[in-house]
């Protein structure tokens, strides 16, 4: 039988938004879903890391979390939630580039209320489809 894999969740999120998928992916994989104020420790075979934009990008913390990560960490899977941008994808990818920590290319992507956008996204059926997408991810 395989090792059971290591999985940690971290999410940073202004609004709550984000933290929706965070708590569920965590749920779904028995995991608790930590801020990216909480470092990361040991090895880890799957890193799934949620993130937001806001106006200019994704936010510092997320920015001094990723900076903190060494080659201890496998692989990191990015989900986010946002008004209008597709994902953070391209930003979490470059940030961890730069620190040689490779990002699965699949990922998970939701719109997120904001203001008068999108009322009570995430909904039911996004957090339905992020524990699916969680558990393909560990499969
Ligand atoms: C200060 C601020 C700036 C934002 N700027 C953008 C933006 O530039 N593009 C976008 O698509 N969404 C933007 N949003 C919307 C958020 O990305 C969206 O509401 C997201 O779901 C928030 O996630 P959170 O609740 O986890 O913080 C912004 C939200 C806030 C609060």
């Amino acid at each position: 039988m395989a090792a059971t894999k290591k999985v940690e969740v971290r999410y940073y999120s202004k609004t709550g938004n984000t933290a929706k998928l965070a708590e569920a992916i965590g749920d779904e994989l028995l995991v608790k879903a930590k801020s990216v104020e909480v470092p990361i420790e040991g090895d880890v075979d799957i890193l799934f890391l949620g993130s937001s934009v806001y106006g200019a990008g994704v936010d510092n913390k997320v920015k001094t979390f990723i900076n903190s990560l060494d080659s201890r960490v496998k692989t990191v899977v990015n989900f986010s939630t946002a008004a209008i941008l597709p994902s953070t994808y391209g930003q979490i990818k470059k940030l961890l580039g730069e620190k040689g920590i490779a990002l699965e290319v699949r990922e998970f992507h939701c719109r997120g209320e904001f203001k008068f956008m999108h009322k009570g996204k995430p909904d039911a059926q996004d957090i339905k489809n992020v524990r699916e997408f969680a558990r393909k991810i560990v499969s």
